[in-house]
């Protein structure tokens, strides 16, 4: 059934993604970043730990989450306002310079990668947790036809914030529930190790 339903959503989206940011300027979106800059960082890299790099970011990726926040299904009170000023076409710009920007690599914890390696590539089947790899590569760059984020050396407080929004189900924009799903059934130790091990791998 997981399977399945896997399969779809990687059909669906392969289908629907397809020259979707033909259109995309990176340069025109590279002068928009700098009303994106002050809280995402030089070149798309957050320096904040709680607030998430963009540089590396697969477009469909962005432009499904940009939409998100502009009608509201997905909350935030500090990046809700600042999509609101972000129209169709600069969206595509925007996507085109975050996926011609180099993410940077970050640094982890040694003991917390090993342990979340283990849960990443084998996930949990007992408990329904579906192996993260599955969706997000082995590589953690997501899957970009499919609009699946990349989470490689994403920050991962950045990381641990979301999966416990989708646990608690204050994040709702995934499709079929699949987080929500997966988060359900994690435990906050389990969270921060996964957290640390994406955050670990090569941008
Ligand atoms: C005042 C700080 C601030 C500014 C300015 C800002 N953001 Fe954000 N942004 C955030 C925060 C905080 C989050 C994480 C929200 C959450 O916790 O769900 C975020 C999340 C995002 C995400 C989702 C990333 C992901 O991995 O899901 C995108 C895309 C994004 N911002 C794009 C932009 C763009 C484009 C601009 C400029 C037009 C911008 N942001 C300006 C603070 C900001
Ligand atoms: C069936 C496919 C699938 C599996 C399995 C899966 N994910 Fe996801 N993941 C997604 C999709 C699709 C999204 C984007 C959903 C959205 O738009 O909210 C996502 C989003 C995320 C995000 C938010 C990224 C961001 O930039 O905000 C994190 C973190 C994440 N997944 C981590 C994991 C971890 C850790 C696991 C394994 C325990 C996992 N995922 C398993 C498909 C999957």
């Amino acid at each position: 059934m997981k399977k399945i339903l896997v399969a779809v959503l990687l059909s669906v989206g392969l289908i629907g993604g397809m020259n979707a940011y033909a259109a995309g300027d990176a340069a025109a979106g590279e002068a928009r970043y700098a009303a994106c800059i002050g809280c995402h960082g030089p070149g798309g890299n957050s320096l904040n730990p709680m607030w998430p790099k963009l540089a590396g970011q697969n477009p469909l990726y962005i432009r499904l989450q940009l939409e998100a926040f502009k009608t509201g299904k997905r909350k935030d009170p500090i990046m809700a306002p600042m999509a609101l000023a972000v129209d169709e076409k600069a969206i595509l710009d925007l996507a085109a310079y975050f996926a011609s920007v180099k993410r940077s690599a970050g640094v982890s914890n040694p003991e917390q990668v090993k342990k979340g390696e283990l849960i990443y590539i084998n996930g949990f089947p007992q408990r329904g947790v579906l192996a993260c790899g599955a969706c997000h590569g082995a590589d953690g760059y997501g899957n970009p036809g499919a609009g699946f984020p990349n989470i490689a050396s994403q920050q991962a407080l950045y990381l641990v914030k979301m999966l416990k929004d989708y646990r608690a189900k204050t994040r709702t924009t995934d499709p079929g529930e699949v987080m929500q799903n997966v988060a359900a059934n994690l435990t906050d130790a389990e969270i921060d190790q996964l957290a640390q091990y994406a955050q670990s791998l090569a941008p």
